[in-house]
């Protein structure tokens, strides 16, 4: 089943020189899938997200997630669509500095007003997964940027969305919160069946995925699938951006 369906989607963007940033994008994300999206800078990724995330309308095209068309809701149903099928994760974590690590967690849960014996089962249930019991009363500036991500994931999480849209989640992460937070990723993949799309510049991170979307211009260009050796695949994605050219920062963050 399709939990995610991109049909003919362009975005122009509007301005002295008008310039399209995606043009006739096609694909879809089956439930439980985990996708990663690669492309040059400038390639037209955060567009995509953007899209998809409902922060910003295509030109022309459809996205249909989990049945549902964004576009035909109004602003309020939107606010709602974004809470309940969608999950974010993000590069700077856009945790609230304010709020301890698990009044952002449940920050979802307080909003639709669930009760407090089932947000506590749900936050008990994710802060194990993730391993981050430890740090659940201490605020953002308390706790490493690892666990800033980890606790994000959770966020992301707390209420089963269909599907969860990750923007260079490892993108300010060193090379161990990096592996921790992919394994975090892949094991809410693989346990929870969660579908989740990650825009990334990492060749490590991406090596987790199952499914690899190349873009360039605005346009797809390609997709790899891993199989079952993670190694071969990391080197298949290495040539497969080599292959697309595009700044030398997309490879700056190659790690082995
Ligand atoms: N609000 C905007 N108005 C006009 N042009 C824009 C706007 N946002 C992005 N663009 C242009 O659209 C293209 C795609 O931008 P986008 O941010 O989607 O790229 P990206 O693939 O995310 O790049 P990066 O890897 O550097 O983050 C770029 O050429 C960019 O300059
Ligand atoms: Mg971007």
């Amino acid at each position: 089943m399709s939990i995610l369906k991109v049909r003919n989607l362009s975005k122009l963007y509007e301005g002295k020189v008008a310039y399209r940033a995606l043009d006739n994008i096609q694909f879809d994300v089956q439930a439980g899938e985990f996708v990663g999206i690669m492309g040059p800078s400038g390639s037209g990724k955060t567009t995509l997200l953007n899209l998809l995330a409902t922060i910003d309308e295509p030109t022309s095209g459809e996205i249909i997630i989990n049945g549902k068309d964004p576009q035909q809701l109004n602003k309020q149903e939107t606010a709602l669509f974004r809470r309940h099928e969608l999950g974010f994760v993000f590069q700077y974590y856009n945790l609230l500095d304010s709020l301890t690590v698990e009044e952002n967690i449940l920050l979802t849960l307080t909003l639709d007003g669930v009760a407090v014996p089932e947000m506590d089962r749900r936050l008990q249930e994710v802060a194990a997964k993730l391993g981050i019991q430890a740090i659940l009363k201490k605020r953002t500036y308390e706790i490493s940027g690892g666990q800033m991500q980890r606790t994000a994931i959770a966020r992301a999480i707390i209420h089963a969305p269909s599907l969860i849209l990750a923007d260079e989640p490892t993108g300010n992460l060193d090379s161990k919160a990096s592996k921790d937070v992919m394994e975090t990723f892949s094991a809410v993949n693989e346990q929870d069946g969660a579908t989740i799309l990650m825009v990334t510049h990492d060749v490590l991170a991406a090596s987790f995925c199952r499914r690899v979307i190349f873009i360039k211009d605005g346009r797809f260009y390609n997709e790899i699938y891993r199989g079952n050796n993670r190694q071969a695949f990391f080197q298949k994605i290495i040539d497969m951006l080599s292959l697309l050219g595009g700044d030398s920062h997309d490879l700056s963050s190659v790690r082995l």
